[in-house]
């Protein structure tokens, strides 16, 4: 931060600018790029007709001799009578900030990758189960082509003029008994159905790497539109093998327009709660069911995740949200599911809420403003 007068001379310099660019010249202008200073001139000359801040973009010199952009503005100080006396000027680091924000997005991917880690196991079992089945039929395939073949060849036989001595009789029964060999009532009915088979395993294969994919999708440092709809069915597909055992899962899936957001974290969120209301259903005597609803309500979209699992005791409803609080196992939970699923929620100007009934299950509330937080760039 500077004060300067009204013609640009310094008249202070706060510490930490003093470090940044070291003391370079009197004027405010020396310690900005020399191509930048027309422009900045200008809006300066502007500023001086506005009652509120101005702010500008340029290149600020540092003690290394190094150029950085930085956010500018300029604040009019103006004495009783109106009459302008002074300016504030406050520089921000825009690449600084900018870096500092690639690195975040950097580091919620790798979270998101790990924990696509941890469901590996289950998705390879996910994967090879469709695979093993879709190898069975080619094999089966292969054989039944042959035999198809093979009859092919008799029928061939029975047809060609060379077989003109044998009586047609003796033709029919040579073809029959090959229909026999080959089974062909039997092969009539497998084959349509290994092919749609293979077909439907190729598929799921294809699905599950479409949701491992579109899980995985890398977020930018911008918001963006997206099917909120659609990432909740891919977490419920690649999380599918950590709840299958445990719970049935319903969707309900209501009309929802897209929603500005950044979907991996979105999709972090949907899975951490997923796998909290499986982990709560795990000793339950039945079989539980976790139910996943989407709707809007105004402005916002309302995604709703319930269990009936056993609840959460009242005594630490308040906790649940703390990070690293859990009351799962070593090596089970590290309690960062929520905490980091409220810090999303917050970034994106909606809201994460909690109902919970011992004995009958809780209810996890995301609130979303559809339209995004404004002016959120993370
Ligand atoms: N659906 C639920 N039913 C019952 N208890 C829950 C439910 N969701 C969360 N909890 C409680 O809240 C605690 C904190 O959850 P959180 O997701 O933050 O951490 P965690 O699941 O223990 O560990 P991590 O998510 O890091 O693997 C859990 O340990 C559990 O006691
Ligand atoms: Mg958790």
């Amino acid at each position: 931060m500077w004060v300067t007068s009204v013609p640009g001379d310094i008249v202070y310099t706060n510490p930490r600018a003093r470090d940044y660019t070291g003391q370079q010249g009197s004027r405010w202008d020396s310690i900005v790029h020399p191509d930048d200073v027309e422009a900045l001139r200008c809006g300066w000359e502007a500023a001086r007709l506005e009652p509120e801040a101005h702010v500008a973009e340029c290149r600020i010199k540092r003690t290394d001799g190094s150029f950085r952009r930085h956010s500018v503005s300029f604040t009019p100080v103006c004495v009783d009578d109106g009459r302008l006396q002074q300016w504030i000027v406050i520089a921000t680091d825009v690449e600084q900030n900018a870096e500092a924000r690639r690195a975040e997005v950097e580091a919620r991917h790798a979270l998101k990758l790990e924990s696509l880690g941890r469901l590996s196991a289950g998705l390879a079992h996910e994967i090879n189960t469709p695979i093993q089945f879709v190898g069975d039929n080619t094999r089966f395939l292969a054989e039944a082509y042959q035999d198809m073949l093979d009859l092919l060849l008799v029928y061939r036989a029975c047809l060609a003029p060379t077989t003109g001595e044998v009586n047609w009789d003796e033709r029919i029964r040579r073809a029959h008994e090959a229909e026999i060999k080959a089974d062909i009532e039997y092969l009539a009915i497998e084959i349509p159905h290994a092919v749609s088979q293979s077909l439907e395993g190729t598929e799921r294969v294809a699905s599950l790497v479409r949701s491992m994919k579109s899980f995985s999708y890398k977020d930018s440092t911008e918001q963006a539109y997206a099917d909120l709809n659609e990432a909740i069915r891919s977490t419920v597909t690649v999380a599918r093998n950590e709840v299958k055992y445990v719970a049935d899962v319903v969707l309900q899936l209501g009309e929802l327009p897209d929603v500005r957001c950044h979907l991996g974290d979105l999709n972090q969120v949907f899975l951490n709660l997923l796998v909290n209301a499986a982990d709560a259903l795990t000793d339950k005597d039945e079989r539980g069911e976790i139910r996943i609803s989407s709707a809007t309500d105004g402005p916002a979209a309302v995604i709703r995740f319930s269990d009936n699992g056993p609840g959460i005791p009242e005594d630490i409803q308040q906790s649940i949200f703390e990070p690293f609080f859990t009351t799962k196992g070593i090596g089970k939970g590290t309690g960062q599911g929520l905490a980091l699923a409220r810090a999303v929620m917050e970034k994106h100007g909606g809201s994460i809420g909690m109902r919970s009934v011992i004995g009958e299950g809780t209810e996890f509330i995301l609130r979303l403003p559809i339209d995004g937080k404004q002016n959120a760039s993370v």
